[in-house]
């Protein structure tokens, strides 16, 4: 079956045969070894020649473990979060904050619309209890690429702490962690990266751990604090998912080797093949091409199709698609391009795609 969702993904043969490991111990120096590895690969992989300035804290746990540890450890006493929201995870983070009421009224965008870089000052001029300011790099909701820079140079002008929810973007899209000063980014193995679901991680800079040290835990299993500390010490606080750890380091040498800008471009190129053949059967794409990342398009259904029709009839030609989410569950669908994927795959699908609908 080939994976059209965003995640999980579809994998190599080389990174679900490395489940296969002897079993081990997660107290034994063969999994410090691992973990120390994967540690190593995502800060050479995602903050490249600033490794120094930043540490990768690894977690058990899907992308949302990830997102909610960074948020939660974030904060210090008597300091408030604000949410940038434009889509479903945006709405997630904002409703971790709302959960432990430490935020401030989000800065809400509906779906589809970029954040106004000059309102996210504003926000910040009127919020100084503001501590940290979250955003979703490339919103899942519709495939939407959200204006990393231009908000970040807000958020440090303001001396605020900017946290990413990059769990769909890195691999994917194109991010400079370092040059944008961005504090906390939130990741998981099962997406761009090719790895698979149970693995997550928080890059976090370094200078910024210091302080997360000590602020109050605010929760206990994903306090990262807890982890970064046992970490340093080759270590990890509970069980971890060992098996998926070891197709995890797997995952990120076949990332590296292939190189994670030619992975941006094998990516843009299913997209642009998805993109192009389904326009040319007059599909309509929702978002205008300038907002668009690489990894994800979200397209109208066509006339007289539903989505489950329209899956069903793909899903017997051996493809899975992803259904619309909320308001446009019953109008959309998306169809993701990433995984260990060949532009074959992407052609069988196409055809697959204009022969079911032709069936409508
Ligand atoms: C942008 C974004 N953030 C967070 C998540 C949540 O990840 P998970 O389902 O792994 O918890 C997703 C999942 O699709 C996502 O796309």
């Amino acid at each position: 079956m080939i994976l059209l969702n965003p995640g999980p993904v579809n994998v190599s043969d080389r990174v679900r045969n490395a489940l296969l490991q002897p079993d081990i111990c997660h107290r034994e120096s063969e999994f410090s070894e691992l973990l120390a590895d994967i540690r190593q690969k995502l800060l050479k992989a995602f903050v490249p020649g600033e490794e120094d300035e930043y540490t990768a804290i690894v977690l058990t746990g899907s992308g949302t473990a990830a997102v909610e540890a960074a948020l939660m450890s974030s904060m210090p006493v008597g300091k408030r979060a604000m949410v940038i929201t434009n889509g479903v995870y945006g709405q997630r983070m904002s409703s971790m904050i709302l959960t432990q009421r430490l935020g401030t009224p989000d800065l809400k965008y509906d779906w589809g619309v970029a954040p106004d870089p000059q309102t996210v000052d504003l926000a910040l001029k009127q919020h100084p209890e503001v501590h940290t300011v979250a955003m979703v790099h490339h919103e899942t909701t519709l495939g939407m690429i959200n204006p990393v820079k231009e908000i970040a140079e807000i958020v440090d002008r303001h001396n605020r702490v900017f946290l990413l929810d990059s769990v769909s973007g890195l691999g994917g899209e194109t991010l400079d962690i370092a040059g944008n000063k961005i504090y906390m980014v939130a990741g998981a193995a099962q997406k761009c990266i090719q790895g698979f679901p149970g693995a997550a991680f928080v890059l976090v800079r370094k200078g910024f751990m210091e302080r997360v040290m000590k602020y109050p835990k605010r929760c206990w299993y994903l306090n990262l604090a807890n982890y970064y500390e046992e970490q340093e010490r080759g270590t990890i606080p509970f069980t971890p998912a060992v098996q998926v750890y070891y197709a995890f380091r797997e995952a990120l040498n076949e990332l590296l080797e292939e190189g994670v800008e030619n992975r941006i471009q094998r990516f843009q190129g299913y997209a642009a093949t998805i993109r192009t053949r389904l326009e040319e059967w007059g599909v309509k794409p929702v978002l205008a091409p300038a907002l668009r990342g690489n990894t994800l398009t979200a397209f109208y259904l066509p006339e007289g199709c539903s989505y489950q029709w329209l899956h069903d009839g793909l899903k017997q030609s051996g493809y899975v698609i992803y259904a619309g989410q909320g308001q446009l569950e019953e109008k959309i669908f998306r169809v993701a391009n990433i995984g260990a994927l060949t532009s074959q795959d992407i052609d069988g699908f196409v055809s697959a795609f204009q022969t079911t609908v032709a069936r409508a």
